[in-house]
C-alpha cells in the first residue's frame, strides 16, 4: 500500500520540477531573452539554458512515467483508458509522450540542428515559434494537472 503513496510522492515531485521548469522557461526566461539586443545572442543564451534544463527534464520525465505506470498497475486502473470521463489519464500519457519524444528522440536527433539553421536564416520568426511551442505545451500541462488533481480525488467533471 505504501508503495502507491511513495510512487505518488515521486510522481508529483517530478511533475513540479519538470512542469515548473517549463513554466519558468516560458514565462520568465523567454520574455527576458526577448529583450536582448543581439538576435544571435538570444538563441545562444536560450540554447544554453534549455540544454541544462533538458538534461534535468530527461530524469524527471522518466521518473514521472515510471511512477505513473506503477500506480496504474497497482491501482488496477488500465480500464480507465476505455472511459472518456478519465480523459485526464489520456492527457497525462499524451503530455508525457510529447515530452519523451521531444527530449529523447527529436531533440538529440535533429531538432537542435534544425533550430540552429532556422535561427541563422530568420531569428525573429524562430524565436516566436519557440515561444509559441512553449506556451502550447505549458497550457496542455496545466489543463492535465487540473484534470488529474480533480479526477484522482473523485471529481470527474462528466
Ligand atoms: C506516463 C505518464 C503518466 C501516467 C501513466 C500517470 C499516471 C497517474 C496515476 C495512475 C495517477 C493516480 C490517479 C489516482 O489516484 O486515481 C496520477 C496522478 C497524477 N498525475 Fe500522472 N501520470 C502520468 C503523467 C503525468 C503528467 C505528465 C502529469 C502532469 C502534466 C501528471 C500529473 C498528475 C497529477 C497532478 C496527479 C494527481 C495526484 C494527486 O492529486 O493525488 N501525470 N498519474
Amino acid at each position: 500500500m505504501y508503495d502507491i503513496a511513495f510512487a505518488r510522492i515521486i510522481h508529483i515531485i517530478s511533475i513540479v520540477l519538470w512542469i515548473g521548469g517549463v513554466a519558468f522557461v516560458t514565462l520568465t526566461i523567454l520574455p527576458a531573452v526577448k529583450k536582448f539586443k543581439s538576435k544571435k545572442e538570444r538563441i545562444d543564451f536560450f540554447e544554453k539554458v534549455e540544454n541544462r534544463f533538458a538534461k534535468q527534464s530527461r530524469i524527471t520525465t522518466l521518473l514521472a512515467g515510471l511512477t505513473g505506470f506503477h500506480m496504474v498497475a497497482r491501482l488496477g486502473a488500465w480500464d480507465r483508458f476505455l472511459d472518456l470521463s478519465f480523459w485526464w489519464m489520456h492527457a497525462m500519457v499524451l503530455v508525457w509522450l510529447v515530452f519523451t519524444l521531444l527530449l529523447f528522440v527529436l531533440e538529440p536527433l535533429f531538432l537542435h540542428k534544425k533550430m540552429r539553421e532556422k535561427a541563422e536564416k530568420n531569428p525573429e520568426k524562430t524565436f516566436r515559434n519557440i515561444f509559441r511551442m512553449h506556451i502550447v505545451l505549458l497550457l496542455l500541462s496545466i489543463i492535465t494537472i487540473v484534470g488529474a488533481m480533480a479526477g484522482s480525488h473523485g471529481w470527474l467533471f462528466f
